[in-house]
């Protein structure tokens, strides 16, 4: 054949044409994917039933479990390369949950590894404040943060897009070593904390919002522990929590519930010990008929990293590992940390388990992983586009600081001896082990920041900014009884205007596998108190604790200011501006303080009513007075309710009385000031046994100006729920606005469902 220029201008456009089309059908291959679950523009549901039809049983199972971590953060089993499918965290793997940069684990996605982070107070410091909209910002903080390192951190060691959060385990004894990670003992306060925490890391705009910004979490948060893991923590592994129906419904559920409602959880950790004889990661009862039939929980349960082989190994409720991992995701318990779930190959095979069930255990993860946009294409998260600079930022520093200042709670303060008078102070003596050392500043889990700011620094930044000097010593231990600084101390003290003592708890007195046996200050600390109270000089006193400190002698002296705080995080600058007035406390307490040991009962008894009564909601005030009520917190400024509480009742129906509780308040000065008007109600002449003696209701945080004043309105619903035994009906409720046991303003509204 003769080649012409004719034949090519024949041949030219044939190859154009079918270069063309080949480019063309590759855009359509790109545009519509490979496999529609990959095509973030369908509805998850086809996405899921897509996936779940590609998927083999092999597969399948080899996603319900977690590897150590990798240094791309990613489990390599959660991975399915011949699908294009990218590896994931269930849990943002060991290393996240080692190095949570604070209590509660709350940023658990903030590591040490991977660099300095912000550090916020622990759990009952997040709860202290009583600042709902406050916490919103601290989760989009964090979550702003986890998502920086996510997507810009060279090295990153972990997925930063999953990880353990919030233990909302009620705080229902106070020698629990994990009280210090909880939002506290009442309810109602933890679900509220932990719903705003959490909307604020999973990418809600407003906390009000029902719907995710961007359809897709921010950060999916793992709440913890479901359900029965409240102390003792020393034998844990083995404990068994008998638990009453009535306790369990009225007490320990709730929560989970409202977060659930509230669409601000993604996943749940199961528990440690057993509840009523059956071993948490297999308590069908809990995660399958309570959690998914009864509450329609769409989210994956996943064990903690020992439960599941501890079924067998701790409980012997298995003969075997292998029949313990079948019963374990039968049970409900979707997801295994740790590997023991491979067994489940095994388990199938001998008839253990079967596949549906296998199924329903991997669809709900994976509908997790959708939503978290795991299986969307790289660069689409919206939330990729954060900037590095937000980590550790001057504008985080702030809120942090906010945080801390806003979690200390003023206990008592005669002669109005803070704020301190910088016109007659020339000295401060700062005195005791907790005022310069970092290790009370944090607890079990946490990052580390680019700056620790002990209280001691934090005092001699504002002594320098006022010309007063500071001198300082330990003058007393946690660990030992020893006076060989108490001499030292006092000198200090007594050539001193005002004096400062820093003491308290650190973890190792409170944390995994530790609870207390008393509620006193340890080591010598009590003893150069008592001394230094005998100087009578103007004296303040602040207790660093996760949990309730008891000293009764302290405050029946009344000679000195008492203030306590919990592991405050980074900034300690907080605490020296509140002592100097450029702040005002607001803070209120999340725990009862009682007066002493012997009003709790034995920390493995789970009963809330037995006398004298567990918390504030079951204790008789009478038999067992406390020394600080629930919900108490003093102010430098005076706050005055000058209308009465009036509730408006409004009938809806046979069953549901809406209702309206308003009161006015005024800052009658001399600061502007912050504080938290509290709702609370009681059936004074309850017959049902179950329902607590008085319990929250609902509560806000106000700012008001010197001498401005405000009326605040509360709106909830009344539901009588017949034949239930758990709704008084009709009756009378109080209401009052106070804390728990001061009644600052009261109402009373007789409920009859039938007239
Ligand atoms: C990144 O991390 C890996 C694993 O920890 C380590 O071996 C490597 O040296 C690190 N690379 C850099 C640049 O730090
Ligand atoms: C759960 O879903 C069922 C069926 O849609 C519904 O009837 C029930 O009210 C739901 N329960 C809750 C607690 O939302
Ligand atoms: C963390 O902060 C320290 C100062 O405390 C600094 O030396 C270090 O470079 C910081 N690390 C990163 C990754 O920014
Ligand atoms: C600071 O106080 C010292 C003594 O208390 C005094 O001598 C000095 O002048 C003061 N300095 C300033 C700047 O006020
Ligand atoms: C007691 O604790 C303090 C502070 O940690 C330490 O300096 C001191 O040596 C200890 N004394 C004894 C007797 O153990
Ligand atoms: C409730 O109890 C109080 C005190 O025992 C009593 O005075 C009052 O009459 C009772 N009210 C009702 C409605 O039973
Ligand atoms: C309660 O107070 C709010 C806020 O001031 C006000 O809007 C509302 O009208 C009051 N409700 C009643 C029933 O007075």
């Amino acid at each position: 054949m003769k080649w012409t220029i004719a034949t090519l201008f024949f041949i030219l456009p044939i190859i154009y044409i079918t270069f063309y089309m080949y480019e063309y059908h590759k855009y359509l291959c790109k545009s519509n994917y490979d496999y529609p679950f990959q095509d973030p523009t369908l509805p998850i549901d086809t996405r899921l039933d897509n996936l779940m039809s590609l998927l083999t049983p092999e597969e399948k199972i080899d996603m319900l479990w977690m590897d150590g971590a990798t240094p791309d953060g990613e489990s390599p089993n959660l991975a399915v390369p011949r699908l294009n499918i990218r590896g994931y965290s269930w849990m943002g793997q060991g290393y996240v949950y080692r190095s949570a940069s604070n209590g509660c684990n709350i940023n658990c996605f903030s590591s040490v590894i991977d660099g300095n982070v912000s550090v916020l107070p622990q759990g009952t410091g997040i709860a202290s404040t009583w600042n709902k909209n406050l916490i919103f910002q601290s989760g989009i903080m964090v979550s702003d943060e986890s998502m920086a390192i996510h997507y810009n951190y060279k090295n990153r060691s972990v997925d930063y897009k999953t990880g353990a959060s919030s233990v909302i385990n009620i705080a229902r004894d106070p020698r629990w070593g994990r009280v210090p990670e909880t939002y506290g003992e009442c309810p109602i306060l933890t679900g509220e904390i932990a719903v705003a925490f959490n909307k604020g890391i999973m990418g809600y705009a407003q906390l009000e919002d029902t719907q995710l910004e961007y359809g897709i979490y921010k950060v999916t948060p793992i709440m913890r522990h479901f359900i029965d893991y409240d102390g003792p923590d020393n034998g844990r592994f083995s404990f068994n929590a008998i638990i009453s129906d009535a306790d369990l419904r009225t007490t320990y559920l709730p929560v989970w519930k409202k977060l659930i409602d509230e669409k601000a959880i993604v996943g749940i950790m199961s528990g440690i010990s057993a509840v009523n004889g059956i071993p948490s990661a297999a308590n069908k009862y809990l995660l399958n008929d309570v959690l998914r039939n009864e509450w329609n929980f769409t989210g994956y349960v996943i064990s903690d990293c020992d439960p599941v082989g501890d079924i067998q190994r701790s409980f012997h409720y298995t003969a075997t590992l292998e029949q313990a991992v079948a019963i374990s995701v039968a049970s409900g318990n979707d997801i295994n940390c740790g590997p023991e779930f491979k067994l489940l190959h095994e388990a199938i095979a001998h008839g253990f388990v079967n596949l549906d069930i296998i199924n329903s255990a991997i669809s709900r993860g994976l509908r997790s992983r959708f939503l978290s946009g795991n299986f969307d294409p790289i660069g689409s998260d919206p939330y990729s586009s954060i900037p590095y600079s937000v980590v550790d930022s001057l504008e985080h520093k702030l809120l942090t600081k906010q945080v801390a200042s806003e979690s200390i709670v003023l206990l008592q303060n005669p002669k109005e001896i803070l704020p301190f008078d910088i016109t007659k102070i020339k000295q401060i003596a700062v005195i005791g082990p907790s005022s310069d050392d970092i290790s009370v500043q944090a607890h079990t889990y946490h990052g580390t920041p680019s700056k620790w700011i002990t209280t001691l620094d934090g005092i001699q930044s504002m002594a320098l900014k006022y010309n007063v000097s500071v001198v300082h010593t330990w003058g007393a231990s946690r660990r030992n009884t020893s006076d060989e600084d108490f001499t030292h101390a006092l000198a200090l003290s007594d050539e001193s205007d005002i004096i400062l003592f820093v003491g308290g708890l650190d973890e190792s007195f409170e944390e995994e596998d530790t609870d207390r046996n008393t509620l006193e200050l340890p080591g010598g600390q009590f003893e150069l108190i008592r001394l230094i109270m005998e100087l009578n000089k103007p004296f303040a006193i602040l207790i660093i604790s996760g949990s309730p400190i008891s000293e009764p002698f302290i405050v029946s002296e009344n000679q000195a200011a008492l203030l306590w705080i919990s592991y405050f995080g980074q900034s300690g600058d907080a605490i020296a501006e509140m002592l100097f007035g450029l702040t005002v406390p607001s803070g209120c307490l999340p725990f009862t303080i009682p007066m002493d040991t012997s009003q709790i009962l034995p920390i493995d008894d789970y009963s809330m009513n037995k006398s004298p009564g567990r918390t504030y909601r079951y204790l008789d005030y009478n038999k067992a007075p406390p020394l600080f009520p629930f919900g108490f917190g003093l102010s430098y400024s005076k706050f005055t309710f000058y209308s009465k509480l009036i509730i408006f009742p409004n009938k809806i129906n046979n069953l549901d009385i809406d209702i309206t509780a308003n009161i006015s308040i005024i800052n009658e000065g001399p600061f502007r000031a912050q504080f938290v008007v509290q709702l609370y109600y009681e059936f004074p002449n309850s017959t049902v046994i179950e329902l607590p003696i008085r319990e929250l209701l609902q509560f806000t945080k106000i700012t008001l100006e010197n001498n401005e004043q405000t009326t605040i309105s509360f709106t909830f619903r009344v539901r009588n729920i017949p034949n239930s035994n758990r709704q008084q009906t009709p009756g009378i409720i109080t209401f009052w606005i106070g804390n728990s046991r001061d009644r600052y303003a009261q109402a009373t509204l007789v409920i009859d469902f039938d007239s």
